[in-house]
């Protein structure tokens, strides 16, 4: 099975020796190529750019390890049924290995970078490769040390991404990985750099795609950068902008917000709250980066007067977190885009996966539905978190944190940005571990749904390319949404947290198969994002709102708000106003509250935009009254 070193004759192995040994001698000097002066970009390996009819290879060890698999950091799975190759691997019964690339058009190459397989049990991943260019194909030039073939060194494990920099940049339009030496079997996953060179023809269509707007910082900022861009806003935008930290991180850094409102400084009665976040994992950037244009966005378009952002500003209070997990990002910035791989700062530096951090509500909700407990006995909404919670050394300081965070404001709608996907993810998404094949189903799917497609529809490309999957894994059509516990069920997430202990509703938004983009893809990715981003703000309208008061005219705190048929209430605030997100209907709405009588109305929401008004008058319940009302009526019975 596994083409291994002994099928390869002596005399070969006595020349790849010599060949390692003048590798290692070699010194390391790089030219940059001529056509840009900063480094060039991926050919898109991992971010889908390249197709795969641009791939091919020498051999195919079978169907699931095909060249289109060969993407960095490609995912794949052992399952026998549904078996997804990690990694492209060759037929061992072949003698001369190569993979293919055709850029489609004259590129100027500058680097390869290797992986091995994606696998649970194996560790294959190719040592030492020679790598040869063409322009047609058919005649090929291999890399030469003026000697003999340039052999460059490869992986010295399976999913640490290695990056080989060309001395002199290679004019050509394809490329070959040409394997020499191997450990288990001949497999490999690869992104290759490189700058296209201009083509007269092409200028005419370059012109019609987007010119970045020219104030919005298209780059990875760093902590420090970061900072200093939040501040940069927050004096270009005084009135309504305020950068807050909800916590520090393990290694001390502020996890820091900044709140975009007409009034940012306070809740406003009646204005709903909503939060974007992203970074829970430190590699998955390219969210960190579209909140931080979104930012820089609302600020001058707000001062610029564009009419849609103002109604945004002034009607919502907007919370961005674009770093939740800063500690981890430090780590992969420091590789950076192409080597972080895929759980490089992935993780907090206690070794959290802060999305999935989170205490485990669902099986406390599931079991009490089970025996029948649940609304009566058992709240559907706010479950108690457990009492240990800050002093227990299984929940991240991160986690901690945010669960502050997410309780002191009256949160109504919030996505976290996350990467390695492209799709939008709606809970439940956590599975009853006695019963994974009856997937619970969230109350308000419907709505839950909804929201889903409103992001994935209006995002560019979300619907299209891909049909939700990078590695082969999603069945979500064409509609770029999934059910998360449907496809891969996580217990304790911030999803389900948020549902079943505060008000807000939360879905994860990945946005792309490349968690960590490069620079030069910033500005297409905020063009594919921006408007899925205003779309998916301005869903907080959708519904019924109001206040819930006592006869007096002063609010009510933690009313409960319960919709006939959605077995899911939500609370009045602080200051006695509530937010009931749902689809355009009729409902019949119950608020209750300790020591009033219970109200019910019709409210009827409609397709157009903004949220019915639909606020509460409760007259205090007298319940001495009542029980002498009934003890009278028993005495009276009774003779
Ligand atoms: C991988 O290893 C695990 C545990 O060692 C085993 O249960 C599983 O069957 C192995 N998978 C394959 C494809 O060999
Ligand atoms: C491909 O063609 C260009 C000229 O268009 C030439 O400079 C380059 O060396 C060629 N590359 C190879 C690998 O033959
Ligand atoms: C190389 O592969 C063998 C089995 O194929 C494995 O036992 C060994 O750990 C691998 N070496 C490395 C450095 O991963
Ligand atoms: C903020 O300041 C600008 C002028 O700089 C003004 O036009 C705008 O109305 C102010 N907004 C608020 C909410 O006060
Ligand atoms: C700490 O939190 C974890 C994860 O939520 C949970 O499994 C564990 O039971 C908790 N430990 C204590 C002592 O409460
Ligand atoms: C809110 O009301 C519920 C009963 O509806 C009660 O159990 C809970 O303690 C109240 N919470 C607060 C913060 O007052």
């Amino acid at each position: 099975r596994p083409v291994s070193l002994q099928h390869i004759s002596h005399s070969h192995l006595q020349k790849l020796k010599e060949a390692e040994e003048r590798a290692r001698n070699r010194p390391r000097v790089f030219k940059e190529p001529k056509s840009k002066s900063t480094s060039c970009p991926p050919l898109g390996m991992e971010s889908r750019k390249i197709e795969p009819d641009q791939l091919s290879a020498s051999s195919v060890s079978q169907y699931s390890f095909a060249p289109q698999r060969a993407r960095l950091n490609m995912q794949g799975s052992d399952d026998e049924e549904n078996m997804r190759g990690g990694g492209w691997c060759a037929n061992s019964e072949d003698k001369n290995h190569w993979f293919e690339i055709d850029a489609r058009r004259e590129t100027e190459f500058t680097a390869v970078v290797t992986q091995g397989r994606n696998s649970l049990n194996e560790s294959d991943f190719v040592k030492s490769y020679f790598l040869a260019f063409s322009n047609d194909s058919r005649e090929w030039t291999t890399i030469h040390d003026g000697y003999t073939d340039w052999l460059f060194f490869g992986n010295s494990d399976k999913d640490t991404p290695l990056m080989n920099q060309l001395a002199v940049p290679v004019l050509a339009r394809f490329i070959r990985i040409i394997p020499q030496s191997w450990n288990g079997s001949l497999c490999m996953r690869l992104e290759v750099l490189g700058c296209p060179v201009p083509d007269p023809v092409d200028v005419q269509y370059r012109q019609n795609e987007v010119t970045p707007v020219d104030y919005l910082e298209f780059k990875h900022h760093s902590y420090s950068d970061m900072v200093s861009l939040m501040k940069s806003v927050n004096a270009e935008c005084p009135n309504i902008t305020k950068v807050y930290s909800l916590g520090r991180s393990s290694k001390g850094l502020d996890i820091l917000a900044i709140v975009i409102s007409g009034n940012p400084t306070e809740h406003e009665i009646g204005e709903p709250e909503f939060r974007f976040t992203a970074g829970l994992h430190g590699n998955e950037a390219a969210g960190r980066e579209m909140i931080l244009l979104l930012m820089q966005y609302l600020c001058k378009e707000y001062k610029d007067r564009n009419p849609r952002v103002q109604r945004l500003v002034e009607g919502i209070r907007i919370h961005l977190a674009p770093s939740l997990n800063p500690d981890g990002h430090v780590e992969a910035f420091e590789v950076g885009s192409e080597l972080s791989g895929w759980t490089t700062g992935h993780f907090t530096e206690d070794g959290f996966d802060i999305f999935q951090n989170f205490p485990d509500l669902n099986s406390i909700l599931w079991d009490a539905e089970d025996k029948g407990m649940v609304p009566k006995l058992t709240p559907n909404h706010h479950m108690p978190i457990p009492e240990n919670l800050e002093t227990n050394i299984s929940i991240a300081v991160e986690t901690k944190a945010i669960i502050s965070w997410m309780r002191n404001y009256p949160f109504v709608l919030g996505a976290n940005f996350q990467g390695g996907e492209a799709i939008v993810a709606y809970p439940f998404d956590s599975l009853r571990l006695n019963k994974p094949d009856e997937p619970r189903v969230i109350a308000d799917e419907s709505l839950f749904r909804w929201l889903a497609v409103s992001y994935a529809s209006t995002h560019l490309t979300m619907t299209r390319d891909l049909h939700g999957s990078c590695h082969g894994d999603t069945t979500a059509g064409q509609h770029g949404i999934v059910n998360r516990a449907k496809w891969k069920p996580i217990t304790g997430s911030m999803n389900d947290f948020s549902y079943l202990h505060t008000n807000s509703f939360e879905l994860s938004i990945f946005l792309g198969c490349d968690k960590f983009p490069h620079q030069s893809e910033l500005a297409n990715e905020w063009e594919k994002n921006r408007e899925a981003m205003l779309i998916f703000m301005e869903q907080v309208h959708r519904g019924i709102r109001g206040i819930v008061k006592d006869q007096q005219g002063n609010p009510i705190a933690n009313a409960t708000v319960s919709v006939e048929g959605i077995n899911h209430d939500v609370t009045t605030a602080l200051t006695g106003d509530y937010w009931r997100l749902l689809n355009p209907g009729e409902y019949r709405v119950t608020v209750r509250a300790e020591g009033f009588s219970p109200v019910t109305k019709l409210c009827v929401v409609g397709y157009q935009s903004g949220a019915t008004t639909c606020s509460f008058n409760l007259a205090k319940s007298n319940w001495d009254r009542i029980k002498q009302v009934r003890h009278f009526h028993a005495e009276m019975t009774k003779t």
